[in-house]
């Protein structure tokens, strides 16, 4: 006979409205492959007018605390009434799923100290089992470089620029209009939700919490038109990276990023992610697929609900020290767009470069409204000697980081 598991499912949108769906249409898969009925017995919004009672109407209490209700699944987002769900649950030793990448990288890592029945799959890259596969199937592993393309609006965003040569503001227009962005999207251009994963991932990966504040983090409001054409003749393209290293010392950033046509973070377009984990046994594992929306996401959250059949979750919660190091410690390429007026100028530029024995792969120079602009590219440099050159340049400047 099936193992019956009731849910209480907080939050209705897009997220809530998913696990719905695909639980109507498919919870009859998980109950012949694992003898496990998923029920939703009970939905919660906001507007009481919503809230929906299905096999639960004799319910007086609290769902939290209705002893039925082994799983809650939080679908609600922010911090204020989802971070109450939250540390509600963790007594009860329920199990609590969730999306809500913020809720996650603000609290749960000191949370997950004491507490494994929170799961977080859904939190990061949407139907791409991405934290399963770092936290158990590369368990194996040593894993010294996770890196992807995480945020839907600012790839499309950034596609549509590259392709059609729009800027930002008509880019983000259309992705709005086209469901593929919030109307706030403020979180998506500056980088902060791209963070907020990449630091699960960081901690996932090392099982070391890193506060966000810490992590280095730049978003693609300053992407500019002109780079991103001087790119395109490079043969690069650009992209919002996320990049966890946890060889010697860890790294957690995010950045727009050049990259050649030998990585296949080229091929996320849309709300699609591209994530590459590196291990010491598996190699280069590539993983693609949809990270974010209704479909995708309901699929990660029914993989989290159904651990229940374990009774608990089985993530471990000890958490290791790990040395952060700064991104300026980091060696890379880089690309440099200056702006100069004589060849001159031009000239002492590059002398700067030469005379640090910075590794110049290019040097380009164009002439635009009488004015000269430089590209260069340079690869494997510290970033930190690179800086303290071009901060010597005279004129105008714009860097990115170039992986070729
Ligand atoms: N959308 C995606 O593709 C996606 C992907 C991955 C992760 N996530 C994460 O999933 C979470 C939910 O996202 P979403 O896109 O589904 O959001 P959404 O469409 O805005 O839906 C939020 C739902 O939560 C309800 N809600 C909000 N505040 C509440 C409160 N104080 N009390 C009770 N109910 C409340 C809302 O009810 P009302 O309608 O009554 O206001 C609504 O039903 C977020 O943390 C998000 O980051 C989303």
């Amino acid at each position: 006979m099936s193992k019956v598991s009731c849910i209480c499912l907080f939050g209705f949108g897009t997220v809530g409205k998913g696990v719905m769906a695909v639980m109507y249409k498919n919870s009859y898969i998980v109950r012949n492959r694992l003898e496990l009925d998923l029920r939703i017995a009970v939905i919660l919004t906001r507007r009481t007018s919503k809230t929906t009672m299905i096999n639960a109407n004799s319910m007086q209490k609290n769902p939290i605390y209705e002893p039925r209700m082994y799983v809650l699944v939080e679908a609600v987002g922010g911090t204020c009434f989802a971070r109450y769900i939250m540390l509600s649950t963790l007594n009860t030793k329920k199990l609590l799923v969730t999306a809500n990448k913020t809720l996650i990288a603000c609290y749960n890592f000191e949370l997950r100290r004491t507490y494994n029945n929170i799961l977080l799959e859904a939190s990061v890259a949407g139907g791409i089992p991405i934290l399963r596969i770092l936290e158990k199937a590369l368990v194996g592993n040593m894993i010294s470089y996770v890196a992807g393309v995480l945020n839907g609006t600012s790839n499309w965003s950034l596609s549509q620029m590259y392709r059609l040569g729009v800027p930002l503001k008509r880019a983000l227009l259309d992705a709005s209009q086209r469901g593929y962005a919030e109307t706030d999207n403020t979180c998506d251009i500056d980088g902060v939700d791209s963070t907020q994963k990449t630091s699960i991932i960081y901690y996932i990966t090392l099982r070391t919490a890193v506060t966000i504040r810490y992590v280095f983090f730049e978003g693609i409001r300053t992407v500019s038109l002109q780079d991103i054409a001087y790119g395109k003749r490079l043969g690069l393209n650009i992209k919002l990276m996320s990049v966890v290293l946890t060889i010697r010392k860890a790294l957690c950033a995010t950045f727009p990023c050049f990259v050649s046509l030998n990585w296949p973070f080229w091929i996320a377009e849309a709300t699609s992610n591209v994530i590459l984990v590196v291990g010491d046994c598996v190699g280069r594992m590539w993983l693609f697929g949809k990270g974010a929306g209704t479909k995708p996401t309901a699929s990660s959250i029914i993989a989290d609900v159904e651990t229940i059949r374990y009774g608990s979750s089985s993530y471990p919660t000890k958490i290791l020290t790990h040395t952060y190091s700064s991104i300026t410690d980091s060696r890379g390429g880089f690309y440099v767009r200056s702006i100069h007026i004589s060849f001159q100028e031009c000239k002492e530029s590059l002398n700067i470069l030469l005379k640090r024995k910075l590794n110049l792969i290019s040097f380009r120079v164009f002439e635009v409204n009488k004015r000269l602009e430089v590209i260069m590219v340079l690869i494997n440099v510290f970033e930190r000697s690179f800086k303290r050159a071009v901060v010597s340049f005279r004129g105008f400047i714009t860097t990115y980081r170039v992986l070729l």
